[in-house]
């Protein structure tokens, strides 16, 4: 098994199973255009989030690091109507243009895009109505932050999934200085250890690498 295979095997399945759409392949080439890093979900996580927004039945969807917003649009397809994405960026260039993309794909009345940093901006959603899923997808050096925010924004029963949680296997990696590492592990080890989540991870091969997924339910 080499890389090449991991990719040629994504594009299959999500050929087979995803297929395409011109809203989402215009959010990447907007993204691609505007020089974001190449960093959003795969295709076929990108479908796995929409599946886990529906399976879980959620009506509030919480997101943190929306880039272009790609994987907003994933979610916002799934929802009910009068279901929304509340979606946290930092960068206010990178929100405009996710705002841009969400109305090209049709759910801009679904979506709402907050500027500003995760730890700055998620005190001002308490007291809003709790979330019923909740997706981490930011700077890593700060997932715990993000799970505690998740744990406190989100109602029991609700789903907190975290991108990027395998990082090409650096995450065994227990002597790193890499404060992106360092902040995987913390966020893993919370997620062990904090009786507010019960949680597993998987890793993944695919057109992104060698990565994973972690999937909780707060208790
Ligand atoms: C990086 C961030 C991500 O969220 C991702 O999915 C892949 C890479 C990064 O910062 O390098
Ligand atoms: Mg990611």
């Amino acid at each position: 098994p080499t890389p090449e295979n991991w990719a040629a095997v994504d594009r299959y399945l999500a050929d087979t199973l995803v297929g395409h759409d011109a809203a989402l392949d215009a959010a990447l080439a907007s993204q691609q255009a505007a020089h974001l890093a190449p960093i959003e979900v795969a295709p076929v996580a990108g479908k796995l989030l929409h599946l886990l927004v529906r399976i879980s039945r959620a009506r509030r969807v919480l997101e943190i690091g929306t880039l272009a917003g790609y994987s907003a649009i994933w979610m916002a397809r799934a929802l009910p109507d009068g279901g929304s994405v509340v979606s946290i960026e930092a960068e206010p260039r990178n929100a405009a243009l996710a705002r841009s993309n969400a109305a090209a794909a049709g759910v801009a009345d679904r979506v709402e895009i907050l500027v500003g940093r995760g730890a700055d901006v998620l005190p001002s959603l308490d007291g809003r109505e709790p979330f019923d899923l909740v997706f981490i997808d930011a700077d890593k050096e700060s997932n715990t932050i993000y799970l505690d925010w998740a744990a406190r924004l989100g109602r029991p029963g609700a789903v907190v999934v975290v991108d990027n949680v395998g990082r090409s296997g650096r995450v065994v990696d227990d002597t790193t200085d890499d404060p992106q590492v360092q902040g995987v592990r913390a966020g893993l080890a919370m997620l062990g250890d904090d009786p507010r989540f019960d949680a597993t991870a998987i890793q993944t091969v695919g057109v992104k690498g060698w990565d994973g997924l972690a999937i909780a339910v707060l208790v």
